[in-house]
């Protein structure tokens, strides 16, 4: 279907041109004076200077031309030269109507569908999350969940930091506490036993600890290096160690990404693409694109125009040692030879901004990409307490991920159990759901490169621009819709057809559902969930209006009574489909 706001366009255009006037002027735009009219055309304004004519004389030509109009119901040309437009309610009655009867609610399908890799999530192997990965995992999914809806193939990839320095530490210090272990027998050739040697939160414990000790102890920081790579080199013991290390964590990850409902194609990780990294480094070289530099491979990646600063691409450290940019680059090739991917979206804290940047321009002045393959990156800003600053537990740690979702579930928990119709099992899974959509929403509904502000109150209340109120009005309609069907008199909601707006309250919250393809569109354009909050919260509030003023199943004009039914279906699944795309859903009941 055509843009609800192209076809009022069009048909001003058109209105311009039988008056004598450019039809490019004809812009409609939803109107910044909703007290006055619905939208609005500034045209007669910009026309004035080409035409030597007072805008308004403009806007009285052309509103004269649009009487008869069955596209605008009203079309006044007021001073200093504005058109206030209503549009008819035939027309949104036929739109909505075409909505409803498309499961797409008429966005159509892309001719040629993209192949886009979603890169998000990205924990580090043996570090619990914390609530910086939150963001990632919620922005990531829901860009992702965009992407599809848009009818593009879309591949999330995990891309686990399970390489580096950092796996070397931890088998550092597992050696000093357990040294009789078999992976650390140089001379054992046998099969390593099934079991790890560790559970998950020892190894949570371990990791902070050889951290530590290794910033204090240079003896110790030495022997992390030298192990780490032992590994990268591969040694079979240490191999075989950190299989079981990846598999404790990544087991642990996923559960806790299951409850976040966040969900990947590919549990890669850094580790995936070390093989790669000789021929990568043997091939950019000999091109002439890296040299040596003090002991290190360098890439230069400045540009003549940059503002700021933007230093070399190191590719190997001094001691041959591999980097987070060059594991990112070998993850490109990787993804160019199995995917050849229209597109790379990589969601992380935007102070990673400069590093892909930096990786960008590598890739592109390398070749490792075709010049056609889209790269961007996402940047969010940080999660804050109330305090202003980065969320933090009661003592001043690092809050982790899994108390925070704990925390959320209890405040709804505790605010669920006052219905006393709810069971305690229910109770249970519905505060989870809510919570849910709470810590999700609460994130979304930001900007994404904009800090945030986790105030555990405004995210788990049921009034105001927040999740639980959204999901709120979802049960709301569909509790309507299911007493509808259980008096059994009228239709089923299917069969049920949009009637023309009897009031402004109808209208407004149809004009509402109009302009769903167009915002999808630039959500997915943009690579922004806020803009589908905003969308379903102005139609949560225009809804609740609509509602609050209307005697909806007790209405006695029973073709009203199934055009409202019909509304109330169509927002019911338009706003179902949104909450999908951002990652959450709807409980039965609240
Ligand atoms: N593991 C990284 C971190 O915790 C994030 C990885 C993001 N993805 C990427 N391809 N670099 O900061």
């Amino acid at each position: 279907m055509e843009y609800f706001s192209d076809l009022l366009t069009r048909e001003m255009e058109q209105a311009f041109e039988r008056a004598g006037y450019d039809g490019a002027l004809g812009k409609v735009t939803v109107s910044n004076r909703p007290d006055l009219c619905e939208y609005q055309c500034n045209g007669a304004m910009a026309g004035a200077k080409q035409y030597h004519k007072a805008p308004f004389m403009i806007a009285e030509d052309v509103a004269a031309q649009l009487k008869d109009s069955a596209v605008f119901s009203s079309a006044e040309a007021v001073k200093p030269g504005f058109l206030n437009l209503k549009v008819s309610e035939g027309l949104i009655q036929k739109y909505v109507g075409e909505m409803a009867e498309d499961p797409r609610f008429g966005s159509p399908l892309p001719e040629h569908p993209k192949t886009v890799i979603l890169d998000y999530g990205g924990p580090n192997i043996a570090k619990p999350l914390h609530v910086g990965h939150l963001r990632s995992a919620v922005i990531g999914e829901s860009i992702k969940r965009i992407v599809k809806w848009h009818g593009d193939r879309a591949i999330g990839d995990i891309h686990l930091g399970d390489w580096g320095l950092q796996m070397g530490l931890v088998i550092t210090e597992l050696k000093k506490r357990q040294p009789d272990l078999v992976y650390f027998d140089p001379d054992y050739t046998g099969e390593y036993p099934e079991e790890a040697p560790f559970t998950v939160s020892e190894l949570e414990e371990i990791y902070p600890f050889a951290s530590g000790r290794s910033k204090e102890d240079p003896e110790y920081y030495k022997e992390a290096l030298e192990n780490t790579h032992l590994l990268q080199e591969g040694n079979r013991g240490y191999r075989a160690l950190w299989n079981k290390i990846v598999a404790v964590s990544t087991a642990d990850m996923k559960r806790n990404y299951e409850r976040l409902n966040v969900s990947f194609d590919l549990w890669y990780g850094e580790a995936s693409v070390h093989d790669r990294i000789p021929g990568m480094v043997k091939d950019l070289k000999e091109k002439g694109y890296a040299y040596e530099s003090d002991g290190a491979l360098i890439v230069d990646v400045a540009e003549e125009t940059d503002a700021k600063e933007v230093p070399p691409c190191m590719i190997l450290k001094s001691d041959g040692a591999s980097l987070y940019t060059t594991t990112d680059l070998a993850t490109i090739l990787q993804r160019e030879e199995d995917f050849a991917p229209d597109e790379i979206i990589y969601i992380t804290d935007k102070r990673q901004e400069l590093h892909f940047i930096q990786v960008f321009r590598c890739a592109r002045k390398c070749g490792l990409i075709r010049p056609e393959t889209e790269l961007r990156h996402i940047g969010f800003g940080t999660v804050n307490g109330k305090d202003g600053h980065a969320l933090k537990t009661r003592e001043g740690g690092v809050m982790r991920l899994e108390t925070l979702l704990d925390d959320i579930d209890a405040a709804m928990l505790e605010k669920i159990r006052s219905n006393e119709e709810i069971g305690e099992e229910e109770a249970d899974r519905t505060a989870k759901q809510v919570g849910l959509a709470a810590v999700k929403y609460g994130d979304l509904s930001n900007q994404a490169s904009k800090d945030y502000i986790f105030d555990m109150d405004r995210f788990t209340s049921f009034e105001g621009d927040t999740g639980p109120y959204l999901l709120y009005t979802i049960v709301r309609i569909r509790s309507i819709l299911q007493k509808y069907a259980a008096a059994g008199q009228g239709k089923d909601a299917s069969q049920c057809r949009i009637c023309a707006p009897g009031d402004e309250a109808e209208k407004a919250l149809m004009l509402d559902l109009c302009g769903f393809s167009q915002m999808m569109d630039d959500a997915y354009r943009d690579l922004a969930p806020n803009r589908i909050c905003a969308f379903i919260y102005r139609v949560a509030n225009d809804f609740n209006s609509f509602y609050h003023g209307t005697k909806i199943l007790t209405e006695p004009d029973e073709a009203k009574k199934e055009g409202y039914i019909a509304l109330l279906s169509l927002c019911e699944r338009m706003l179902s489909a949104c909450i999908d795309v951002l990652g959450f859903s709807a409980p039965a009941r609240m």
